[in-house]
């Protein structure tokens, strides 16, 4: 994106300028030499255009360059970044050299592909450059012989001929600078693909959700690649004050489907509705507003244990803060730390165990307590059986009137939900209250009986 900045820095500060001067020179530069000397004017005037057709002849091709060059640099970056982030993976697995090979592959087709676009800006400097030469030869060549003639004065013919250049001298700017512009044009459709409008329609009178909100999934439909649906014909009903557990193997497309109800995601087909309203007609950020969620692997900022947990709502007070981190069963080990609250978390949440950047996000959930939905990934891994038994309690607590989905594999915290919907490969396979389900004799009973958990 800097890249992309410095790209459009020039467009704007170097082409955008020269072609004000473009407006503003040749025409005065004509105006004057005109009644002079016609025929030079003539000259200028027929041979001025070739310049900016040529220049929009070779935009055509280099545009496609350009493009592609910034892919390539996109792809590197990308790659870079994932390398440096993931560099105790990479040692760990001694994949580092390969990495590093792979790496230099990317670079090399950066390298080439700059070559190429650089070959082109230069090519065509060169070009443009030729022409404005022959434009000046020509009209000097033109009062050469008019002067030998005697048609032309002395006093005249030289000052054409002073001006001459400084009538080319903004198309060839131009020229020099027009690579900047093909650069720039190709790093500006990333940049404002950034600013894109979020889907949905625009200026409407969005709905604007109560307190208690019933989530409805219409047999929705996703699939993250063609011919691979992660949830197909996906129907749920989640009303305040029943949780509702969500289990089924790895990859059946439970965070899947968390990420839909969420609208981070839109369904390829069917809807999902909050209180009747269609997700996608909703302001996101106020559907956001109505959802606490403990997503699957949560996220913890540079900053203190307060600010992160603070992301929540940002108004809250400490005290409001410590009851949240209480009922997570945080409040423990953030005590234990060394500067408690203000402890600073460094990238990542690097400082912190897996158990216990779980409980932070929890607190985060638990700090929204006005929001309608609850959405837990997993929400409880990562605690021993103890602290369990007590986050437990605490989100049935949480859950109270509100429309509740827990995903789990841990099947203690299953023991909350009243209801339980089984998934598998993106289906619903089995559903009903858990107490029957727990007594019947199907894929929930057998998964509960493996895990060594049945009642
Ligand atoms: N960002 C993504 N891009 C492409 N495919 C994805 C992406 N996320 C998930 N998938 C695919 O969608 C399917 C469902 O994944 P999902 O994460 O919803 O499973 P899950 O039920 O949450 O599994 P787990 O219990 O392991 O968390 C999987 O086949 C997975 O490969
Ligand atoms: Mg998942």
């Amino acid at each position: 994106m800097l890249e992309g900045v410095d790209a459009l820095d020039a467009y704007v500060s170097r082409f955008l300028a020269h072609l004000g001067v473009l407006v503003v020179l040749p025409p005065l530069v004509l105006v004057v030499v005109l009644p002079r000397d016609w025929i030079s004017g003539l000259v200028l005037l027929v041979t001025a255009p070739v310049i900016p057709l040529f220049m929009i002849l070779l935009g055509l091709g280099a545009e496609k360059l350009n493009r592609r060059q910034w892919l390539r640099l996109l792809r590197l970056s990308g790659r870079l970044l994932d390398g440096l982030q993931r560099l105790t993976t990479l040692r760990l697995l001694n994949a580092g050299d390969r990495e590093a090979e792979r790496l230099a592959e990317a670079a090399e087709d950066y390298r080439k592909s700059t070559m190429a676009v650089l070959r082109v800006a230069f090519l065509s400097t060169l070009a443009l450059e030729f022409f404005a030469t022959v434009g000046i030869a020509l009209v000097a060549v033109l009062i050469g012989f008019r002067l030998l003639d005697g048609a032309l004065g002395f006093e005249a013919a030289f000052f054409v001929l002073l001006l001459a250049p400084e009538f080319y001298a903004p198309l060839r700017q131009l020229g020099l600078d027009y690579h900047a512009r093909m650069e720039a044009l190709a790093a500006a459709e990333r940049i404002l693909d950034l600013h894109a409008e979020p889907p949905g329609p625009a200026g409407e009178e969005r709905p604007v959700l109560g307190a208690d909100i019933t989530i409805e999934c219409e047999s929705v439909s996703f699939a993250w690649e063609p011919d691979r649906p992660a949830l197909r014909d996906f129907s749920l009903r989640l009303v305040p004050g029943e949780i509702v557990a969500l289990v089924g193997p790895s990859g059946a497309g439970k965070s899947t489907l968390l990420s839909l109800l969420l609208g981070l995601l839109r369904p390829q087909s069917g809807r999902v509705l909050a209180n009747g309203h269609d997700l996608a007609t909703l302001d996101p950020a106020h559907w956001l507003g109505h959802v606490a969620v403990v997503p699957q692997r949560p996220h913890m900022f540079e900053g203190s244990v307060l600010d992160n947990i603070r992301l929540a709502d940002p108004d809250a007070g400490l005290d409001r803060v410590r009851a949240a981190a209480g009922l997570a069963a945080a409040d423990g080990f953030i005590a234990a730390l060394p500067r408690g609250y203000d402890t600073a978390l460094g990238e990542h949440g690097e400082t912190l165990s897996g158990g216990q950047v779980q409980r932070l996000a929890l607190a985060r959930a638990f700090l929204k307590e006005k929001a309608g939905v609850l959405l837990l990934d997993e929400g409880t891994a990562g605690l021993d059986r103890g602290t369990e038994a007590s986050v437990a309690d605490a989100i049935r607590r949480l859950a109270a009137g509100r429309a509740t989905l827990i995903v789990t594999h841990r099947l203690a915290t299953v023991r909350l939900a009243d209801r339980v919907v089984f998934l598998e490969e993106g289906r619903i396979v089995e559903q009903g209250p858990r107490a029957a389900l727990e007594a019947d004799d199907g894929r929930f009973a057998r998964l509960l009986s493996d895990a060594g958990l049945a009642p």
